[in-house]
Formats: structure tokens, C-alpha cells, sequence
């Protein structure tokens, strides 16, 4: 079965899209077959990977057809981007999603019910990249994981909401996902500065287990603006973001390899 993993942070602009989108590539560079899928409904992992509206279903769609339980035809969900990594995208219905998905008697776990099914066997890796919220949709994704991947920015707010994230984690650790674990925390943004370095430094000493050794560099030019401008691809591993990334996904394979 593809390993799951939930890209999660109660804080926007931290870097769940750019880091979802980014380690896809890192993974498909490394010959893993990976499925990227947005639980956003502002779309910027489908812009970035290319995403030009079609009738074909998004991932509202899934999920709306799963409460109501109808069929749906998975593959036509599917879209393939130019690097290899597919993607299901998502749509502005994404935005109250979360009534329809209360009135499922297993509400928990509609996702985990769409993404267990055979048609996503095919893939090593399936990723979420989840909104900016601790909601039922968002907390869908984690019951269908494997693992978490925190991403922090290296300033002097990078302890904002961690505890209380990383609480939530092992909260449904504790009741309706036993198998959630965090994969990492993922210190991104990191300048050149001193106080990104300490703040570095002290996440790395607070959470040793858990945070990354790779950091990602602040480089407002590479990152999904320009992508989205098509000046440079996503999956460029010429880029420096792009050689972090790269080492970040050799990261979660050794990880993953020692846990299983
Ligand atoms: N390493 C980075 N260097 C420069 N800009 C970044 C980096 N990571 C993210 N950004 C920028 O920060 C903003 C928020 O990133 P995004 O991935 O959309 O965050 P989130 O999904 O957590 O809201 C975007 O404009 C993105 O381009
Ligand atoms: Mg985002």
C-alpha cells in the first residue's frame, strides 16, 4: 500500500504547499511513483502543478460522492504533471466541505476510505497538502496517514503553534489513527541571520528525534511564484531549493526504511 503522509501546520505561509509540491518532486527524482493531492480550496498546489480546470473531478468530488455513496471513477481524478508527479486537484467547493462530510456516519474517515482503495496501490507515496486549519477535513488526512511533516518557518515564530500541533497529533494518535507518527519537522525559510540560526538550533535541540537535519533555504525566487511563471520548474534540482528538497526526500526514505 502507498505510504501516506500529511503535510500540516495551523500557521499559513510556512510552507505546506511549496514543501508538498517540492518533496514530490525529491521523491520522484528517487524513482518513487507519487501522487500529490491538495485539501486546499485556494488551489496553489494545482496551480503549481500545472492544473487547468477540465470536468473531470476534483477532490471535492471524491468526497462528496463518498458521503452520498456513489461511485466514482477514481483513474478520472488522476491528473499527470510534466515531472512525473500526478496530482488530484481541488476546488473552491473545499471551502464548507467539512457539513457535508459531518452527516458521514464514519465521518473520520471518508479520506481514509477514498485513498485505501486499489486504484492508489499503484503509487509509493501519496501526499496531502492541507489547509491551514485544524478541521475535520484536515484531521481526515491525518487518519489516512502514516505520518505528519510539520513545516516551521526559522523565525522567531517557529514555536507558534508546535506544541499545539504536535498535541494534536498524538491526540489522534491516542484515538482514531494509531499508526499517525511525525515524520519530521521541517525548519524552512532559513536565512542567513542569527536568529534563524538559533531558532534552528533550538528547535533541533527540542525536538531531536523529530526535525529534519536538512533545512530549507529562503529563496523567494525559486519558490512557487516563479514556478507558477513558468522561469523556473518545480522540479529543478539545479536550484538550491530544489538540491534541499532533494536531500529532505533522502531523508524520509532512510526514516522511513529504519521505522518499517
Ligand atoms: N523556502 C522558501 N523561500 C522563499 N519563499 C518561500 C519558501 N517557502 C515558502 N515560501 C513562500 O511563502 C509563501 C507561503 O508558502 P506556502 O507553501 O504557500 O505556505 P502554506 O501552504 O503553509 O500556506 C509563498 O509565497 C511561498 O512562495
Ligand atoms: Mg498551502
Amino acid at each position: 500500500m502507498a505510504i501516506k503522509i500529511s503535510v500540516v501546520s495551523e500557521k499559513g505561509g510556512v510552507g505546506k504547499t511549496v514543501s508538498t509540491t517540492n518533496i514530490a518532486g525529491g521523491l520522484a527524482r528517487l524513482g518513487k511513483k507519487v501522487l500529490a493531492v491538495d485539501l486546499d480550496q485556494q488551489q496553489n498546489l494545482s496551480a503549481t502543478l500545472g492544473f487547468v480546470k477540465d470536468g473531470n473531478p476534483t477532490v471535492s468530488e471524491l468526497i462528496y460522492n463518498a458521503v452520498a455513496d456513489f461511485e466514482t471513477d477514481y483513474q478520472t481524478a488522476i491528473r499527470h504533471s510534466e515531472s512525473g508527479v500526478d496530482y488530484i486537484p481541488s476546488s473552491t467547493m473545499l471551502t464548507n466541505i467539512t457539513s457535508t462530510m459531518a452527516n458521514d456516519t464514519e465521518s473520520n474517515y471518508i479520506l481514509k476510505r477514498i485513498f485505501d482503495n486499489e486504484i492508489f496501490n499503484r503509487y509509493d507515496y501519496i501526499l496531502f497538502d492541507c489547509r491551514t486549519l485544524l478541521d475535520l477535513l484536515v484531521s481526515n488526512a491525518m487518519n489516512a496517514s502514516d505520518y505528519v511533516i510539520i513545516p516551521v518557518e526559522s523565525g522567531i515564530y517557529a514555536y507558534d503553534g508546535l506544541e499545539k500541533m504536535i498535541g494534536k497529533v498524538s491526540s489522534i494518535n491516542n484515538s482514531t489513527n494509531r499508526k499517525l507518527r511525525i515524520l519530521g519537522i521541517l525548519l524552512n525559510k532559513q536565512q542567513r541571520t542569527n536568529i534563524s540560526a538559533s531558532v534552528a538550533e533550538s528547535i533541533k535541540s527540542d525536538y531531536e528525534s523529530i526535525t529534519f537535519k536538512t533545512g530549507i533555504p529562503y529563496c523567494p525566487a525559486q519558490t512557487e511564484q516563479a514556478i507558477i511563471r513558468k522561469e523556473i520548474s518545480v522540479f529543478d534540482n539545479r536550484s538550491s531549493l530544489g538540491q534541499a528538497y532533494s536531500k529532505v526526500a533522502e531523508e524520509i526514505l532512510t526514516k522511513i526504511n529504519n521505522v518499517q
